[in-house]
């Protein structure tokens, strides 16, 4: 049996990746801090025989044994959680990383990394490719983010270049779904979680900045063909959903959905926010046969029905 170890394993997308690992019969050891995952998020596989957990900070260390792969998910991904876990964030990736990539050299364990778009910043070519190099504030307030995650596939890169490791990069663009906190401060939770308590909906700017939105199944299914296909040694590959939608038309098909006012009370702009994000998914389709499957209101009815749940309101969206 192939194990697992998956680096932030109680957060959003981790808790996604571990279900889906133990469906297809890999052993899993888990380990977060609970810094933005929660313990509730792992509940429903504590017992199963398949499924260890730690809790763990990985900056401080990682846990002794032998992988065949090692995941690294952990790292705040929100701005509103970067932005007040400043100096955790480049340390999770930075010495985070580095101490799963020695880990990962000591048993010669495949090595996946869980980047993000934000390294292309806010940028000037359109859809983003993974040749294009990002336009980045380097001392920006998002910095501890795009420039941690950049360090990230800096020493990843090097780890392949120099130690011959078996890496992989995943870019992943907006994700959602189910177990995205709603205090995550993400766009989809926030507007379901002010949709559904009746708050006004807040857009930053005039709600005309795009986005591209993928279903959280639809995630986990490429990072697990980035994982586990053979000859992608030092490949980085996007993977998010191409259906753009400006900010205004995910506050417009949400209220919809729940069939609450449009309500919005418009805000401005932070700084540096990216004014449009599109994955260019050729570079997955090539060479993982991926493409996202879910359509965008299908997953936000999913998702919206999550929250209800969530948030104690009627149901039947
Ligand atoms: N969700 C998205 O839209 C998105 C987009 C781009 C990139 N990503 C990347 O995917 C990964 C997972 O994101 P997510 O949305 O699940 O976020 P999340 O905040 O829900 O999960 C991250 C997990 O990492 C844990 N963690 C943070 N620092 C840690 C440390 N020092 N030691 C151990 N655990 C630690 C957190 O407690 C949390 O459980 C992150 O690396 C993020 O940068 C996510």
């Amino acid at each position: 049996m192939r194990s697992v170890l998956v680096a932030g394993g109680a957060g959003f997308i981790g808790t996604h990746f571990t279900e889906y690992l133990l469906n297809k019969g890999f052993k899993v050891f888990s380990v977060d801090n609970f810094s933005t995952g929660k313990p509730e998020n792992i509940k429903r596989f504590l017992g199963d025989p398949n499924y260890t957990f730690e809790e763990m900070d990985i900056v401080k260390g990682v846990p002794k044994g032998k992988f065949d792969f090692i995941v690294d998910l952990a790292s705040p991904a929100s701005p509103q959680k970067y932005l007040s876990l400043p100096v955790e964030t480049m340390l999770v990736n930075s010495v985070g990383v580095l101490n799963l990539l020695n880990l990962a050299k000591e048993n010669r364990s495949r090595f996946l990394l869980a980047s993000t778009s934000e390294v292309y910043g806010d940028p000037e070519v359109h859809p983003q490719r993974e040749d294009y190099w990002g336009h980045v504030n380097p001392i920006g307030p998002r910095s501890v983010y795009d420039e941690g995650k950049r360090f990230a596939e800096a020493i990843t890169m090097a780890f392949y270049r120099y130690e011959k490791l078996d890496v992989r990069i995943a870019r992943i663009f907006n994700t959602y779904g189910p177990y995205m906190d709603v205090g995550d401060g993400r766009i989809i939770p926030n507007f379901a979680y002010q949709a559904l308590t009746g708050k006004p909906i807040t857009i930053y700017g005039d709600g005309s900045q795009t986005r591209s939105f993928c279903y959280v199944s639809d995630m986990v299914e490429g990072l697990f063909l980035l994982m586990t296909l053979d000859g992608l040694e030092g490949e980085v590959v996007n993977l998010g959903n191409p259906d753009e939608r400006t900010v205004k038309e995910v506050a417009d098909l949400i209220c919809e959905i729940l069939n609450v006012p449009k309500n919005y009370e418009y805000l401005p702009l932070p700084q540096d926010d990216p004014k449009k994000r599109k994955p260019d998914i050729t570079k997955a389709k090539k060479l993982l046969n991926w493409s996202p499957k879910v359509d965008f209101e299908t997953g936000l009815r999913k998702t919206l029905e999550w929250y209800k749940e969530v948030l104690n309101v009627g149901k039947d969206v």
